[in-house]
Formats: C-alpha cells, structure tokens, sequence
C-alpha cells in the first residue's frame, strides 16, 4: 500500500492470561479516516491505546511513519487520544484544557493563543472559551476534548467513541463537522466505534473486529456488500442468510441450490460445486409484490407475517413457502401497506456469497 503512515504488524495483548487482541496486523493510509468496529470487549480501546502508547504489546510492532514506537511513552509519539470518558480537567477553563498540551511543552504565549483559539473555532467552541467544564453540556465537553486533541497538530488523531454521549441529532451533526474538519486538514485519524451507521458514514476504511480478532478491512462499501464473514455481514446492518449448496459455478457465475430453487450469485470465491454455501441478501435487496415477475432472478412466493411502518421504508417478515423467515424493506412505503401473499424476487447481482476459510 503506498502512503502507509501506521502499520500494526503481529500486535498480541494479554490481561490475566486472556489473549485479547489477536495477532493484528494492519495498515493504515496518511491522511485517512480509519474506524475500528466492533461490539463492546472486542478489543477496540486496547488496540487504539496500544497505538498511544498507553499499553505496551505482548507481542508485536506500531510503526508511525517509518518508526517504530511500541517503547515510546505517549508524549513522545504525537499520538493524542480523546477517550471513552473525556476527562476534562475540572479545574480549568475551556481555553486553558485546550492550551495544557502546549503549555506542558513550554510553547511561547503567543503561539499559544494562536493555536488554540484556532482549534476552539473549529470546533465552534470560541464563545465559550472561558466556561468550565461543569458549566457546560457533555456535547460540548466532547468538542472541548477533541479541540484539546486538535491544537497538538497530531500526526495521527485517536478517538475512542468521542459521540457516544450525544443525542442522535447532535452526534449525526457533528459527525459531518468531524469528517469535514479531518478532510479539510488532511488528518490522519484512527476512530473507535461501536456504531455500524457512524462507521459507515464517516470512514475511508473500516477495521471490524471481533474477541480480539480482525474479521475485515475495507471501504464502507466493501463491508457493506462484500462482507468476508457470517459476523461482519451480521453485525454491519440487518441481513438474510441463505444456506444452500453449490450447484454450479461457471467463472464467477455461481448457481446455489435453495430447497430446488436456484440462487444465482456473482462471486470469485474459489468455492466447488457440491459445498455448502451460506449467501447474505440485504433486506432492501429484495423486493417485495403481488405479481410473479419472470427473468433469471429468484422468485419466492412467501406470506407477510408482520409489517412495521418506520418512516422512510417499510420493514416485512415474510416467512417463504419453506417456513423460512426473510426481513425484506421496502423503500416506496407511500403506497399502501401490504399484507398476506406475496412474492419475494431477489435480482442475480444482490446476494453475496459469504466463503469463510
Ligand atoms: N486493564 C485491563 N485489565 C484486564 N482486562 C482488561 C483491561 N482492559 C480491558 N480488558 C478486557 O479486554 C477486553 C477488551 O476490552 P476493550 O476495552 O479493549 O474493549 P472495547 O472494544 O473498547 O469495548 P467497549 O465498546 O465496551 O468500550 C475486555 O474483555 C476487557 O474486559
Ligand atoms: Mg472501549
């Protein structure tokens, strides 16, 4: 990969004798925005600490930009990390949190004043730079953490769960501020999330993690639609599994027995005929009628087992004439709501073969 500004090459770590992160090995692009996912106790804080220079590896090398810095202490590493909890000193202003970073290293006055009144705007903090921070909600307290963070001209930004105290409005808005501020100056930021949908809509690439273990790296797309394994396609949105068997593959044609009903599927997989095969179809993959349509796309007649209205779409659970259960969306919920039999028909290049080594 060019431009790789930090690489994880082997990285293990052990609490009590429990392997909590498992032989990572990743590469990290300058100037991206890299988000580790996963569900709570995977790993995420360890992993961005370890980078930090907060915990030490077992095993393993952090390089950042061509060094290798796993014995570095965390001032020496421009590595800044807002955290979980953003542990604001309580004592000081707004500005003199912001400053502390560049006071602690003797930086004149002057410079000072600059930078940090720089960060504040960014952050649109500058009105209430002489706040404490029991004066002020958590929303803001979290912009003061990553403005403290900012004003160090990181070489690589950490931030674990930063939003995670926001209402689902604020934490959407300052979500774009963050992209925004982190294109603008060309960051490179390394973000811990446990949410799929801020995952998705903030990275250039997504780390998915799980019991320690990297699952998948890629674009949110690739994630998305290309899941590598049964928990990334399970943990990134909803999703229908399908278990078949191969019937044929020709190229990356694949024909996938379903109870006698053939699945077409596009995949490069190196998967034979006669294994078994399990293939995720996205909910809104489906769509849902009252006609048979006719084409090379798989046509299931199902019966609405209950309907749900949520605003933009809506959401089905259709259980098939083989009893079994599909979660369809549908995007047109302007019209009328259906009910009883329908027909489920699923397009050739929607399902997704999922070959877990
Ligand atoms: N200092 C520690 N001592 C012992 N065990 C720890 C320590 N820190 C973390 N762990 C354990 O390591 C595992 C990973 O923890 P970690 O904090 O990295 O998870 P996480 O993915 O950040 O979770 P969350 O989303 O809840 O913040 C958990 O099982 C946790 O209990
Ligand atoms: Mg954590």
């Amino acid at each position: 990969m060019e431009n790789v500004l930090v690489q994880l090459k082997n990285i293990n770590k052990l609490f009590g004798g429990n392997k909590v992160i498992d032989d990572v090995n990743l590469e990290m692009k300058k100037g991206d925005f890299v988000t580790f996912l996963g569900p709570s106790g995977c790993g995420k804080t360890t992993l961005l600490r370890m980078v930090a220079g907060f915990y030490e590896p077992d095993y393993g090398e952090i390089i950042i930009n061509g060094r290798n810095v796993e014995k570095l202490p965390p001032y020496k590493r421009n590595t800044p990390m807002v955290f979980q909890e953003y542990a604001l000193f309580p004592h000081m202003t707004v500005f003199d949190n912001v400053a502390y970073g560049l006071t602690i290293q003797k930086e004149n006055k002057k410079v000072i004043k600059e930078r940090v009144e720089k960060a504040l705007e960014l952050m649109q903090l500058a009105h209430l730079q002489d706040r404490y921070p029991n004066q002020m909600s958590g929303g803001q307290q979290q912009r003061v953490a990553i403005a403290r963070a900012l004003v160090m001209n990181p070489e690589v930004l950490l931030l674990d769960e930063p939003l995670s105290n926001l209402d689902a409005k604020l934490r959407e808005q300052v979500r774009v501020e963050l992209r925004l501020i982190q294109k603008k100056l060309e960051l490179t930021m390394i973000y811990v999330t446990h949410d799929q949908q801020e995952a998705l809509a903030m990275s250039d690439m997504i780390v998915v993690i799980n019991k320690g273990v990297i699952h998948q790296c890629g674009s949110p797309a690739d994630i998305y639609f290309r899941p590598k394994t049964k928990f990334v396609a399970d943990f990134i949105g909803t999703t229908n599994f399908v278990e078949g068997s191969v019937k044929n593959k020709e190229g990356s044609e694949v024909q996938i027995d379903y109870v006698g009903n053939v699945l077409n599927v596009i995949s490069d997989e190196p998967i034979k005929a006669g294994e078994k095969a399990i293939i995720s179809i996205r909910p809104e993959s489906i769509k849902i009628s009252k006609e048979v349509k006719v084409g090379t796309s798989i046509n299931l007649r199902g019966k609405i087992k209950h309907s749900m209205f949520l605003g933009e779409k809506v959401r089905y659970l259709v259980v098939d004439e083989y009893n079994k259960e599909w979660i369809v969306d549908s995007f047109d919920s302007g019209r009328e709501i259906l009910d009883g039999e329908v027909m489920l028909n699923i397009d050739k290049d929607k399902p997704h073969l999922i070959y877990e080594k």
